[in-house]
């Protein structure tokens, strides 16, 4: 048996104290490297930040896995027994350019079932956190659960470079869906955005492409509130393969899918 209210609680400490040795590095020169493309980001402080993590977690829980964005984890090629899927600094864009808005980012699932979920807003020393069954939590208080809204009312989270002509959807779809809602913002971590739609900030989050770090530790916080997270065609999200990703509130899940989501070739 899990003794989860021990992994909840080291969990806690380790991402408390990996968030401390980010806020130190900002008054340090950072070493930036470019990965797949020249906005693809990495920095030495994701690297050290990811390997913090799984020094803990290796030296406390040997027989658990771990998949981290940075590649120093397991690389696992099953979802069986328990995995931390770590994103340790999700924004490295902002990270970089304006040390804010970005997340650490911790899910741990056990057979492919998300568990715990963390996010953690290093700058504001800010905590979100789900627990399967328990519910969600901001800074220790019950977040409530998400109702449904419509179009005409909701702020949805977009990357506006997929507005733009491309060939997985047509933009002329793409067009009515941001005219006819209320509002639209783009923070530049999903991490963060999947929060803000758990805590009602938000109502929808919509991107082409994610990787399961990105996702992992949110789509815990938006089940558990009653919401939706799955791929733009509104397939079940993996947790060892990217894809994209359709986070939202209910009722407006089912609207946006049926109305404007629908033809996306994943
Ligand atoms: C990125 C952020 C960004 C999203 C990218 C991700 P990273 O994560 O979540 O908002 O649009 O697709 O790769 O690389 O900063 O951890
Ligand atoms: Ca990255
Ligand atoms: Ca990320
Ligand atoms: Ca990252």
């Amino acid at each position: 048996m899990v003794n989860w209210i021990e992994v909840d609680t080291y969990a806690r400490e380790w991402i408390k104290e990996a968030g401390e040795r980010i806020r130190k590095t900002f008054t340090q020169k950072l070493d930036i490297t470019t990965k797949s493309d020249k906005n693809d980001l990495v920095t030495n402080v994701d690297k050290e930040t990811e390997q913090y993590f799984i020094e803990k977690i290796r030296s406390t829980y040997n027989d658990h896995k771990i998949l981290g964005e940075e590649g120093y984890g397991d690389k696992p090629t099953t979802i069986d027994g328990i995995v931390w899927i770590i994103d340790p600094i999700d924004g490295t864009m902002n990270f970089v350019h304006q040390k804010r808005n970005f997340m650490i980012s911790i899910g741990i699932y056990e057979n492919g079932v998300g568990i715990l979920g963390y996010i953690y807003d290093v700058v504001h020393n800010e905590l979100f956190y789900g627990k399967k069954g328990e519910g969600v939590f901001f800074q220790g208080k019950p977040v409530p659960k998400l109702e449904e809204v419509s179009l005409e009312e909701a702020v949805l989270g977009l990357n506006p470079t997929w507005v733009t002509e491309n060939r997985r959807i047509d933009y002329s779809i793409l067009t009515p869906l941001v005219k006819r809602a209320h509002g639209t913002r783009s923070y530049g971590s999903a991490a963060l955005e999947i929060a803000y739609v758990a805590m009602g900030w938000m109502d929808a989050y919509i991107t082409l492409r994610l990787s399961p770090w990105d996702y992992a530790a949110g789509k815990i916080l938006i089940e558990e509130l009653g919401g939706k997270a799955t791929t733009l065609s509104g397939k079940p999200l993996s947790m060892l393969e990217g894809s994209s990703v359709f986070i939202s509130k209910p009722g407006l899940h089912e609207e946006l899918l049926e109305n404007y989501l629908k033809e996306f070739k994943e």
